[in-house]
């Protein structure tokens, strides 16, 4: 019998900001709790949408534009939501997804323009779907950028546009977590991993059913 209890949680910050760690982390306690956690990623989380993937993170920054951008990141989420996420709530898992849509509303929205509502727009025709909650780490551009680069993944097409363009980044999720005080919780991440996730478990424990 399929737990109706299934959580819903993403993990978003600027590059370089720890998230992954702190995703596998968390899949791994939930399922040390007893829970059944998928462990997933944005763009990207099933075989159709991580061919999208390799179209938006390797190559110039100017690739695309990011009106574009939008587009495929949703063609990717849909994909993503169609073939894992709704099947593993269904199923009564856990999903902790590594970026979600408030990447696209602060990535695509937020940096070049102002392309909020295109983001809704296209968000609410196409997706329709929100986490239960999001954990969006927040740290100092300069540090996070330089370790992204350093990790020098070949996915570094973000991290290209620079740092004055990761500072709006952050200023862009601060504004989102201030804009929906109920599923989006800011967790400092100018401090430990160990530290940090001590802070995302402290939160992901009081939204358990
Ligand atoms: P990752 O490095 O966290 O795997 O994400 C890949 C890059 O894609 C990262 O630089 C953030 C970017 N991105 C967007 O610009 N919009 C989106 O909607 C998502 C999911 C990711």
């Amino acid at each position: 019998m399929p737990r109706s209890n299934a959580l819903f949680i993403s993990l978003e910050g600027i590059d370089g900001s720890g998230k992954s760690t702190q995703a596998r982390r968390l899949a791994d306690w939930l399922t040390a709790q007893g829970r059944d956690a998928v462990l997933t990623r944005e763009p990207g989380g099933a075989p159709g949408a991580e061919e999208i993937r390799h179209l938006l993170v390797q190559g110039d920054p100017e690739r695309w534009s990011p009106e574009t951008e939008i587009l495929l990141f949703t063609a990717a989420r849909r994909d993503h939501l169609e073939r894992t996420i709704r099947p593993a709530l269904e199923a009564g898992r856990d999903v902790v997804t590594d970026r979600f849509a408030d990447s696209t509303r602060v990535y695509q929205g937020a940096t070049r323009g102002d392309l909020r509502a295109l983001v809704d727009t296209i968000h609410s025709a196409a997706i329709a779907t929100e986490p239960d909650l999001t954990l969006i780490l927040d740290m100092d551009p300069e540090i996070a950028l330089t370790r992204g680069l350093a990790r020098n993944s070949g996915e570094d097409r973000f991290e290209d546009f620079g740092l004055p363009f990761q500072q709006k980044l952050r200023a862009g999720f601060q504004a989102l977590a201030a804009e929906q005080p109920h599923r989006c919780h800011l967790i400092d991440a100018d401090t430990t991993p160990d530290a940090i996730t001590q802070a995302i478990i402290a939160r992901v424990t009081r939204h358990l059913r």
